[in-house]
């Protein structure tokens, strides 16, 4: 981790081509303390964490506009807090923006308010054009760069992502501080983007120069996970455990990869210890339930009795977030949640939710919604009610379309698991010839996965041409 003895002041941050309005060199010093921890996607102890430090940052000068711009940005892109329902950060957001009216505020702050203010009412992308914009000004910005890529990520586009960070690297040098994290958040994009040998390569690089960047050894997790090289995933996991688990934001998700390459190779039992060990305690801690949710859909895909106590604990820990349609692809874990629970008329309801919610409200989640998320949570109840080929009906149109649900590849996979499974399962000879096409086409793309080759030998069983 991060000597903090090294936090820049306003001087170090000038000579860097960031002035900021503030003269506090203590706010500036914060600011660094904060932006080092999120890159690191980790809680500091020693500052007393994410929000210790926030706290602090704003005290520091309550006036330092970017102090408000960095907490608001984290709270908003975390999709976890409405603007519209909750009035303690409708109030952050006001009290940020009135800081406008201070004439030292340089022309990069004055746009990141700006692009706070148009994420607030519903607009992803126009928030990252806006940070984009001043890239092109100031690419060493780091806050700029982490929250284009936070949403790229959560709009589902990975080459924007990756050449987002390309764009700004040549402007970087070595010594500058943080600079290292540029190799994971590169890597990311690279792999999201299917250039699996250049996206390990800039995950190599990152890890060499810290091997406590958790978006490196993620970034190589999806790598090895896409290549089919589960073996190796694991011996990764397991011999850099002590490195990355220690970033207590990540961890949950990093163990969820753990995981799922003892899903692809079919060893269940070593799969639940993780989620039972380590994804479950990390989730409940956060109420963050999507990557569990995730992980007990798949293992019921391969037959595993995960029982309704644990689904149980998922729909009660997610249960506050249930209708803030923040995110199409949280919403639909919570959906799910709630079915595989046994709490259908709570299902209904926030089917009936998201349908108001396409009716009244605009922006980019909104239209996500309508065009792929309502159909993917209809046919989520279909697969529960036994109606497959209704499923299918409902998937196959939009399954190109997933990638704009947000997540990344591996995670929408299970969407992609969904379809096949339906379409195994419909009554019609049509949909198991397309499981069988659906099969083809995944065998081409991932050459190594024991799962399909587990779904393929069910279908044959099937002796569908006869
Ligand atoms: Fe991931």
């Amino acid at each position: 981790m991060a000597k903090h003895c090294h936090w820049r002041d306003c001087l170090a941050w000038k000579d860097e081509g960031l002035e900021f309005s503030t003269t506090s060199n203590e706010a500036c010093k914060l600011y660094d303390a904060a932006l080092t921890q999120i890159v690191g996607w980790y809680h500091d102890k020693s500052l007393g964490g994410w929000d210790k430090t926030f706290t602090r940052l704003r005290e520091a000068d309550p006036d330092f506009v970017m102090g408000h711009v960095l907490t608001n940005g984290l709270t908003l892109c975390s999709t976890s807090v409405n603007i519209q329902t909750d009035e303690h950060l409708k109030k952050r957001i006001d009290d940020m923006v009135s800081l406008k009216a201070n004439s030292a505020l340089t022309n990069r702050e004055e746009k990141h308010v700006e692009a706070l203010q148009v994420y607030a009412d519903g607009s992803m992308s126009k928030a990252i054009d806006i940070w984009e914009d001043i890239l092109v000004d100031h690419p060493t910005d780091l806050l700029a760069l982490k929250f284009c890529q936070l949403n790229y990520y959560n709009l589902g586009q990975s080459i924007p992502m990756r050449d987002s960070v390309a764009r700004v690297f040549p402007h970087w040098k070595s010594s500058t501080p943080l600079y290292g994290y540029l190799y994971g958040m590169h890597a990311f994009g690279l792999e999201e983007s299917g250039m699996y040998v250049e996206g390990e390569k800039a995950a190599a690089k990152g890890l060499a120069i810290n091997p406590n960047d958790c978006w490196s050894t993620h970034a190589n997790a999806h790598c090895l996970e896409m290549t089919g090289r589960h073996d190796q995933g694991i011996k990764f996991m397991t011999t850099t455990e002590n490195d990355w688990k220690i970033c207590d934001i990540l961890a949950d998700h990093i163990y969820w990869h753990f995981g799922l390459y003892y899903i692809e190779i079919g060893e269940y039992s070593k799969a639940l210890d993780i989620y039972d060990s380590e994804i479950l305690p990390r989730c409940v801690a956060s109420n963050y339930t999507i990557h569990a949710a995730s992980f007990l859909y798949r293992l019921e895909f391969e037959g595993v009795k995960v029982g309704k106590e644990r689904w149980q604990v998922l729909y009660e820990t997610g249960e506050p977030a249930h209708f803030n349609h923040l995110l199409v692809y949280k919403d639909l874990h919570y959906v799910m949640a709630s079915l595989r629970a046994d709490h259908k008329d709570t299902a209904k309801t926030q089917i009936e939710s998201i349908r108001q919610f396409i009716r009244e409200r605009c922006g980019d989640q909104r239209d996500v919604m309508k065009e792929v998320g309502l159909p993917v949570c209809e046919a989520l109840v279909a697969y529960e009610n036994g109606d497959y080929a209704e499923a299918v009906d409902l998937l196959n149109p939009v399954r190109y379309k997933f990638v704009n649900m947000g997540g990344s590849n591996a995670q929408r996979d299970e969407f992609q698991q969904l379809l096949i499974h339906a379409a195994i399962n419909s009554p019609k000879k049509h949909h198991k010839r397309l499981a069988r096409s659906l099969l083809s086409e995944r065998k081409a793309l991932r050459e190594n996965s024991p799962l399909t080759d587990r779904l393929q030998k069910q279908l044959l069983a099937m002796h569908i041409d006869e």
